[in-house]
């Protein structure tokens, strides 16, 4: 018996002792996964939450070795994370991610390498000092090449750079810019570049379905490929929202087509659907603080109504049909998370909410969107 197949046969049998209808339920699907299912159309691929990776989720890992094919880590790469101080370096978790990946033949994508959130504000700002922009890019160049090079025989592709535009100004003023300037985008795919030659590069960000923000991504992109720079791919992040209007399927098709004739493969990389009513307004509040918005802002916090979980059915299953007809451009589609409870859909914008993005229910049970995309891509 092969590790796959005993990881496998441990869950059924977990399923099938808890005796329960969803245990059965379950049971029903473990003989093929989804990441078995479309795998004739590109990697699908999860997010692995530092509970997971410290140990303290144990049955997310046969879940996630048999559903998918791909792995991100959801936080433990981020600079903060890893290296939170100038020679302090934390791999525990990252050397956990790469060693289930490799146990599990995965495909492991690097996350990330260059953002202007999770980093420590020592990288920025020493002793009420702005960090100079001789001393910035060396800090840059040491956390690039010393993350690439030490997995570089794991992780084949990295989402080099997160985030770097706005949807109206442009160049997103974070303090990578203002004190490097658009160098940074190049000077950062050119460092991973070197430290790994072959591993494949994305721009990473989200709603690039907006207009300006496309446009404005692609002339960058442009000028770094003028320049020589390597990029690989485009990173559409996809935390998408139940509404089919935001974004439109249309709008995603034209997306995937524009930044392919870029000539970038195009990676689906933090898939998401937002099922709660828009509560940007009131950001890093807790809900607890909002009592006579409650009602409104988390209605499903006893549990979602059958009506809306039909909704995220349809909803996966028009995104997965439209990455299915592009599947020549896209070689993977990764969600952000597996299991309800573990969403940061959770706690962004506001905490303490009770959101339902993913496949899988909070007891990792599937959900009627997991048996959607089972047979659709069964059928296709
Ligand atoms: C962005 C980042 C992710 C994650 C999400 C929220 O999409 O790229 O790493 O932080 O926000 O979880």
């Amino acid at each position: 018996m092969d590790r796959r197949e005993f990881i496998y046969r441990s869950a059924l049998t977990g399923a099938l002792l808890s005796g329960t209808a969803s245990g059965l339920r379950a049971e029903a699907i473990k003989k093929t996964g989804l990441a078995e299912v479309y795998k004739d159309s590109f990697k699908l691929g999860t997010a692995m939450s530092t509970k997971t990776l410290s140990g303290k989720n144990p049955s997310m890992l046969p879940l996630i070795a048999k559903e998918f094919n791909a792995i991100t880590a959801e936080n433990a790469m981020k600079w903060s994370a890893i290296h939170p101080g100038y020679d302090h370096w934390i791999w525990d978790l990252c050397d956990q991610f790469v060693k289930f990946g490799s146990e599990n033949s995965m495909l492991m994508i690097g996350h990330t390498l260059v953002w202007h959130k999770q980093t420590p504000s020592s990288v920025f700002m020493n002793k009420g000092k702005l960090t100079s922009r001789k001393k910035l890019l060396k800090l840059l160049g040491n956390h690039i090449s010393t993350v690439v090079d030490r997995y570089k025989n794991y992780v084949a592709v990295w989402d080099v750079v997160n985030e770097a535009f706005d949807e109206e100004i442009g160049w997103r003023k974070s303090s990578w810019y203002n004190v490097l300037g658009p160098d940074y985008l190049s000077q950062s795919f050119e460092i991973a570049s070197e430290a790994d030659p072959t591993a494949h590069l994305i721009y990473n960000d989200f709603k690039l379905e907006n207009k300006k923000k496309q446009r404005f991504a692609i002339q960058q992109i442009r000028t770094l490929k003028k320049k020589g720079v390597r990029v690989d791919g485009i990173g559409l992040q996809c935390h998408v929202e139940l509404n089919p209007n935001k974004p439109t399927i249309e709008q995603l098709e034209e997306t995937i087509i524009n930044f392919h004739k870029e000539g970038l493969q195009v990676h689906i990389t933090e898939l998401d659907v937002d099922v709660l009513p828009n509560a940007w307004g009131y950001r890093d509040q807790h809900i607890n603080d909002l009592p006579e918005r409650a009602g409104k802002l988390n209605p499903y916090k006893d549990g979602l109504p059958e009506r809306v979980s039909t909704l995220l059915a349809s909803r996966y299953e028009e995104l997965f049909r439209l990455f299915i007809k592009h599947q020549d451009k896209i070689p993977r589609v990764s969600l952000w998370g597996t299991s309800d409870d573990e969403t940061w859909r959770n706690y962004r914008p506001v905490v303490g909410r009770t959101n339902y993005p993913l496949l899988f229910d909070s007891r990792q049970q599937p959900k009627k969107a997991y048996f959607a995309l089972h047979k659709l891509g069964t059928d296709s």
